[in-house]
């Protein structure tokens, strides 16, 4: 009796050490794991140019719960420098690109007035992060978020709380259409504060231009910056030919970035970079979504994944982006009916060389640009990557 008592003890201590043992154990790993989850914050860059859909895009990130999403910060710097050209400005917007990852959001004192409020900032209303608490208690912070909404119950957020806002989450993205080319972001790749992954999302030219076409005086300043020509262009025509002067860096920017990854420097952007056509995004907005969410190593929720439904058919309520898919696509195709052919033959030789390498096929007349049944967007072509799974090689 005594001996079945001691021995019942005996396991019961041992059993009781052990819990103990687990628990203290897994409380450690609890304590460092905040730590751990520092280093494994992911950077996210959007990196795109006018009229590409990098809106949209933008808002697919800003709306999951785990983001912290800004869009264009860079519009900043060129505002306030405006007599520079995109290449002098280049670093600042990769410095302030780069604080921004990190929270650091004192890199806007040189662009701001000290009492700032976050409603100084360029488009923040469109950042569910900026809707949301510690910065607004307007909405929760897995709420679908309405930018009308939020300018109007969430403007008065003093700007120094996005510092401890964007600390709270696991993902920073960032929009941005200023730059270029990638080199200037190397030494962001190898950062050890930074996780940096870079989503490429380009659109057929022929559809830019016709889009830019539409808003030509709302992009003179920007249109000077890039041609360093202090945006003097104010006649039509000038404004005109500029545009294609425009169209010509943008293409010319696609076909730098687009190598760089793929050929010069893939082992430095290993799994860093991908490349999204946004006409691929407006006909399987899912499929295209999910990938890029499994590429930032984002779950792609069922409410987030009925809101991306309803906004691409047209059931968006009060959304940025009512467009039907069916509409999305005759939007994206406008320009093959409503530009002269004389248009789309010059913007063909001046984009002629990034077309190819992207998959948009050139129309060689009138006729082959007004038949809607000839499809002239081709698979997208694969690199063949030493360092991808045979899984993402068949994709
Ligand atoms: C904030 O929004 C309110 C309501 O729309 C408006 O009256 C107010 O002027 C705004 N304040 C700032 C600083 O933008
Ligand atoms: C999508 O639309 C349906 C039907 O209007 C609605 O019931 C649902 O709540 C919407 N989903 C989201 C996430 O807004």
């Amino acid at each position: 009796m005594r001996l079945t008592f001691i021995t019942t003890s005996i396991v019961a201590f041992v059993a009781i050490q052990a819990l103990a043992f687990f628990f203290l154990y897994s409380r450690q790993n609890v304590a460092i794991y905040p730590s751990n989850e520092q280093d494994s914050k992911v950077h996210i860059l959007i990196l795109s140019s006018w009229r590409s859909g990098s809106s949209f895009v933008g808002q697919v990130f800003s709306q999951h719960p785990d983001v912290f999403y800004l869009m264009e910060p860079a519009w900043h710097v060129w505002v306030q420098m405006n007599r520079n050209s995109a290449k002098v400005l280049k670093m600042a917007v990769r410095d302030l690109v780069r604080s921004t990852f990190l929270c650091d959001m004192s890199a806007f004192d040189a662009y701001m007035s000290e009492d700032r409020l976050v409603s100084h900032l360029f488009q923040w209303e469109v950042s569910r992060a900026l809707c949301s608490p510690p910065m607004c208690n307007h909405y929760a912070r897995t709420d679908l978020s309405n930018d009308l909404m939020c300018k109007k119950h969430c403007n008065m957020t003093k700007f120094f709380k996005m510092e401890e806002a964007c600390k709270t989450y696991s993902h920073v993205v960032i929009k941005e259409v200023r730059f270029f080319e990638l080199k200037s972001l190397f030494p962001l790749f190898t950062d050890p504060l930074l996780n940096l992954k870079i989503i490429h999302l380009v659109r057929d030219p022929r559809a830019v231009l016709k889009s830019r076409e539409k808003s030509l005086y709302a992009l003179v300043r920007d249109n000077g910056i890039v041609l360093g020509t202090e945006g003097k262009q104010l006649e039509k025509e000038k404004a005109e030919a500029s545009n294609y002067e425009v169209m010509k860096e943008i293409c010319k920017s696609h076909i730098l970035i687009h190598e760089l990854a793929n050929e010069e420097a893939p082992n430095l952007l290993k799994q860093r970079y991908m490349m999204v056509r946004y006409e691929d995004v407006v006909r399987d907005p899912l499929k295209e979504i999910s990938a890029m969410y499994k590429f930032a190593g984002l779950n792609l929720t069922p409410k987030l994944e009925s809101w991306v439904y309803n906004i691409t058919h047209g059931e968006g309520t009060g959304s940025a982006f009512k467009i039907t898919s069916r509409n999305a696509r005759s939007i994206s195709e406008a320009w093959r009916t409503e530009m002269p052919y004389e248009k789309i033959s010059k913007i063909q030789k001046i984009c002629g060389k990034a077309m190819d390498m992207l998959g948009y096929e050139q129309v060689q007349s009138e006729y082959e640009q007004k038949l809607l049944s000839r499809d002239l967007l081709l698979p997208q072509r694969k690199y063949k990557f030493s360092w991808l799974s045979s899984d993402e090689d068949a994709t």
